[in-house]
């Protein structure tokens, strides 16, 4: 069956291809990766609240799927935080501004998984500096649910092409607590014209493509092995696979006509997207990037109760020579008098993405124990 140009999803830039199988016929079932995915279902099944707030925690989005955090429980309500330095994104993320963004996600939602139990954590940032751990959280009594909460099993990246339905407003009203959502055409025009250029910077980017490439597990025995990344699942990507026609080296060549494909269609995904989002720090320090993935994972959720869905697209923010000058005109436009621009996302309606995979609890512990 050939890939569809609706079927054929985003692979590169923080895509998943997973949900391609769609509609491949019953063979699907048997091809899911169900190991990599369990980490869904195992949320909040622990016994220890820490454990059980972690365990919701490693859901949150995070750049390119790497997952970077690792926790260390210490006494009997402390979680040392800390980034992963193995799950760095060198080209594309130079100085970990995005990866810090994933930390925040990260904490946001932990916080919440406590709040849900009726627990408070008091969370000191970086309290060795920036090359120590990033957080050292205190859990103890005083939290409260929040309603966003009720999103966090169905909340996703989007990585499809966008219904075209415009939004109005009024549908974006809770999500303007978390973000500037910019809905108004001269804007959204700017917005998707510099998206589609600094996406195929992205792909014209030897080693920024190939970061994305090294990060391709391709089929169910991979996804499963190694449950992050972009993973390219399914059937039909498992029989290309399998005939040779779906390679890392195939995917690393801007003219095979599958790279092209991909490529075509998270442009149409950007021309098509009917709204973006913005976030913006005045500063650019480790805690305001904790600050701003804390508002990303709020309006992310928010989204999804809206049933809207929201892509990140980051490449115009990324911090590499040859996006310079990109980097500059997003800037001049989303934050004129000054700051980072710290998130871009596209915002329309569109078919829920599947669930990514993530990696279980106790392999992202640094002092494992007996999960229960
Ligand atoms: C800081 C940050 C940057 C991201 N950049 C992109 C991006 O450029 N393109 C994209 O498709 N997804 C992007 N994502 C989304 C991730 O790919 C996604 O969170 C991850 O694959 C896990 O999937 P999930 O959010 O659906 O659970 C980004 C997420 C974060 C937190």
């Amino acid at each position: 069956m050939p890939l569809s140009r609706r079927k054929t999803l985003a692979l590169i830039g923080g895509g998943t291809l997973f949900a391609a199988a769609a509609g491949a016929g019953t063979f699907i079932g048997t091809r899911t990766p169900l190991k990599a995915l369990a980490p869904w279902d195992m949320a909040g099944s622990y016994g220890d609240a820490r454990l059980g707030a972690l365990s919701y925690a490693l859901l949150a989005p995070n750049p390119h799927n790497r997952q970077p955090w690792l926790a260390e429980l210490q006494g009997e309500d402390t979680v040392i935080l800390h980034r992963d330095p193995d799950r760095d994104l060198p080209v594309t993320d130079p100085f970990a501004r995005q990866l810090t963004i994933g930390m925040g996600c990260f904490l946001g939602l932990m916080d919440m998984a406590a709040g849900q139990q009726g627990l408070a954590v008091e969370t000191q940032l970086f309290p060795e500096g920036e090359d120590g751990p990033v957080a050292i959280c205190r859990f103890g009594a005083g939290g409260q649910p929040d309603p966003l909460f009720a999103h966090v099993m169905e909340r996703r990246s989007h990585k499809e092409a966008f219904e075209a339905r415009p939004v109005s407003k009024d549908a974006t009203a809770a999500l303007a607590l978390h973000a500037r959502i910019v809905t108004e055409r001269a804007e959204v025009e700017t917005l998707r014209r510099i998206g589609v250029a600094a996406w195929q910077t992205e792909a014209a980017t030897k080693q920024a493509w190939q970061e994305s490439i090294d990060l391709l597990r391709i089929g169910k025995a991979e996804i499963n092995a190694q449950p992050d990344g972009i993973d390219a699942g399914g059937a039909m990507l498992e029989s290309l696979a399998a005939v040779g026609l779906f390679t890392r080296e195939a995917a690393a060549d801007l003219n095979n006509p599958g790279t092209k494909g991909v490529i075509e269609e998270t442009t149409d995904a950007i021309t098509g997207a009917p709204a973006f989002a913005v976030q913006v720090s005045d500063s650019n320090t480790r805690i305001d990037q904790i600050g701003v993935g804390r508002e990303w994972l709020r309006l992310n959720l928010a989204a999804t109760g809206a049933g809207l869905a929201l892509r990140p697209i980051s490449q115009a923010l990324q911090e590499y020579p040859e996006m310079a000058e990109i980097y500059a005109e997003i800037h001049q436009v989303c934050a004129p008098d000054g700051g980072t621009v710290q998130m871009l996302g596209l915002l329309g309606y569109g078919t829920r993405t599947p669930r990514t995979p993530r990696w279980p609890l106790e392999t992202r512990l640094l002092n494992g124990r007996n999960l229960t």
